[in-house]
């Protein structure tokens, strides 16, 4: 299967992002034909600090390789160097219904964030999502729940492009976690966990200190009752620690649960910080390990960017003949 997914190169990537998006990645990497991209042109649709653009992208690489991405069997690349997603975004834009840009979500509450740089990129923010899943005759988008309506908004702009012109894009689906689609944030957990809070507490950063990860799960916010048990709805709190423990232990709801079943909310803490810390000290070691490497970074990038740009060149040359364009 041919599948795709990216992240944008802004904030420190934490454990919502992990779960929600690269774990699922590892999974697919050995069997299937997977683009992982570093989405820089959807970056900058808020405001963003251009100096840092370069940097922010090769710390997301590293995060990609400290994960465990293999660079041979999977294609790591930068979304604006091939030229190909910004075209085809154009020209999807012309089969794509404003009505449905407008309903969109995630748009509705970044123009609501950015009332001063309302842009029209905001808008079309999901078009160019649709580019560079179409452009790739993607079946399969592994994502998190936030990002389930973009890729339904893809399938429909292809469907829409295949009975204009005539059958050119495949159809993508996309592919949550059964847990950790949607990882709340620590200090209000009826919020998602997300890069852009202004509060660091909310979220643990993948190379957060064992320090910092014990003193933010901490203060997580809980609730004031004593039962430990998954509830969303009532115990939002709660249930977000137990999410997290599940996935880093891999073990089932009922079973964390059952393990957890009448201890303190303390102890809670204590477990979800240990298997946090554990799991995330890969993530630290290796990000030593390829700090100093950056020309090895540069030589993955290039290489992944050869190998889309292949693939990107000969589907555009389908869709411009289909269009009727030169
Ligand atoms: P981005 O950079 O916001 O997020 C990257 C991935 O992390 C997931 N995610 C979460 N999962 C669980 N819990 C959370 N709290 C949480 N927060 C974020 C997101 O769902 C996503 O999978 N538009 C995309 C990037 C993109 C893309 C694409 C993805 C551009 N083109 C094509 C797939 C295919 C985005 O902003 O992701």
């Amino acid at each position: 299967m041919r599948i795709f997914s990216g992240i944008q190169p802004t904030g420190d990537l934490h454990i919502g992002n992990y779960f929600g998006a690269i774990k699922q990645w590892l999974d697919f990497q050995h069997e299937n034909e997977c683009l992982f991209c570093i989405v820089d042109l959807h970056a900058i649709t808020v405001p963003y600090d251009a100096k840092k653009l370069k940097e922010r992208i090769t710390e997301k690489t590293i995060i990609y390789l400290a994960a465990g991405l293999d660079p041979e069997k999977v294609i790591i690349f930068v979304q604006s160097r091939v030229k190909e997603h910004t075209e085809l975004a154009w020209l999807l834009n012309t089969v794509t219904p404003l009505g449905e840009l407008y309903r969109m979500t995630q748009f509705k509450d970044k123009a609501k964030k950015n009332k001063k740089n309302e842009n029209a990129g905001l808008l079309n923010y999901p078009v160019l999502m649709a580019a560079d899943i179409l452009l790739y005759d993607t079946q399969v988008v592994p994502v998190g729940e936030d990002q389930n309506q973009h890729v339904e908004l893809a399938r429909t702009i292809g469907k829409k492009f295949n009975q204009t012109f005539g059958e050119t894009f495949v159809l993508p689906k996309s592919k949550l976690p059964s847990f950790g689609a949607r990882i709340m944030s620590l200090s209000d957990p009826k919020k998602k966990m997300s890069k852009s809070d202004p509060d660091e507490k909310s979220r643990i950063s993948l190379f957060d200190s064992p320090k910092e990860i014990e003193k933010k799960i901490k203060s997580a916010v809980t609730d004031t009752q004593k039962t430990i048990k998954y509830d969303k709805e009532k115990k939002p709190g709660i249930s977000n620690l137990l999410t997290i423990y599940s996935v880093f232990s891999g073990e089932k709801m009922e079973k964390v649960e059952k393990e957890m079943k009448g201890k303190s909310y303390k102890a809670l803490k204590d477990a979800v910080s240990e298997i946090t810390i554990a799991s995330l000290e890969p993530f630290r070691r290796k990000r030593e390990e390829f700090f100093s490497r950056d020309v090895y970074i540069e030589e993955i990038l290039k290489q992944g960017e050869k190998r889309a740009r292949t693939l990107a060149e000969a589907k555009m040359g389908e869709v411009r003949k289909k269009m009727g364009i030169s």
